[in-house]
């Protein structure tokens, strides 16, 4: 039997602190959720599903994996390990929201082994595939808007390409924790997006403003270029929601590419509880 530590963990039902009991997590009010057996826990209520089978498909799954595993996005990743060795106090409670097949958040542990770490994905897919690289972390099936986690329980909540909830993140966040988020900058795979798009239209990219939980500690542009394949290049284009909207011809001349050089620009914000709300 699986042993799932459901450390700060509260019933998405009823917000009681659930115990584990033989194969499920179970709180007070005895409303009980099953601990599949490749390691996660379900605890995304109905009501809270907005369609059958939330995120990314498992082949944008298996792509993202590929692409991930072989560390073209590794400056990113250790950026956010940086700003997670920045926050004051420490890191013991990391909560990953949107954590996808679990790349991040399996390298968060791998820098922080004594932490408890949260992978929390609307996707079941994605927390089944998250699952299957370490038992270490307490994989759930959650949304971003109603994370089934204490208040006041995280030291830092990372969002890496994902959804930030602010007043959520602000919930759950420890005073002197931080998130940390990264989103695309104007120019991130522009490359790309020259490919698959006869016109470009440049949208200038920013993190969304803040509306008070949360203030600003940083916030920096950072940029790399890395050379991809056709296969990394159709691995890429497969994370991506453009897979959705690229022409067959395109996708087809992309995947006979030889090699092409991308910018990859994100922005690394990092944000700590506002003392005005
Ligand atoms: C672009 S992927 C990024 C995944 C991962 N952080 C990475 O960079 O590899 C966005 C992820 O956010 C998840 N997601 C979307 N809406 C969400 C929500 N409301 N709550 C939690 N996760 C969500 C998707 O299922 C998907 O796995």
């Amino acid at each position: 039997m699986i042993t799932f530590n459901c450390h700060s963990l509260i019933c998405p039902l009823c917000g009681q602190i659930p115990v584990q009991r033989g194969g499920s997590l179970v709180c007070p009010e005895n409303h009980t959720f099953d601990i599949a057996r490749q390691g996660y826990v379900n605890l995304l209520p109905v009501q809270q599903k907005h369609s059958l089978a939330p995120g990314d498909t498992p082949e944008m799954l298996s792509a993202r994996r590929i692409f991930l595993n072989e560390g073209h996005y590794s400056p990113i990743c250790a950026d956010v390990v940086q700003a997670l060795g920045e926050v004051p106090g420490g890191v013991s409670d990391i909560v990953d929201v949107g954590c996808g097949e679990g790349y991040y958040t399996c390298e968060f542990l791998g820098n922080y082994p004594k932490a408890h770490i949260i992978g929390a994905d609307i996707s079941k897919a994605a927390v089944k595939m998250a699952a299957s690289r370490t038992k270490q972390i307490s994989w759930i099936t959650a949304t971003a808007s109603h994370l089934p986690i204490a208040d006041r329980s995280a030291d830092a909540v990372t969002a890496v390409f994902s959804l930030l909830c602010e007043e959520e993140f602000a919930r759950i966040l420890r005073p002197g924790g931080r998130v940390i988020e990264v989103t695309s900058g104007t120019d991130h795979l522009i490359e790309l997006k020259r490919i698959i798009y006869d016109d470009v239209f440049e949208q200038h990219k920013h993190p969304k403003p803040m509306q008070g939980f949360l203030n600003e500690v940083s916030c920096e542009l950072k940029r790399f270029s890395m050379t991809l394949s056709g296969r990394q290049l159709a691995d890429l284009l497969l994370m991506t929601p453009h897979t959705l909207r690229i022409r067959p011809e395109k996708r087809a001349a992309l995947e006979a590419t030889p090699s092409l050089g991308l910018t990859v620009e994100y922005f690394v914000r990092v944000l700590e509880l506002s003392s005005r709300k």
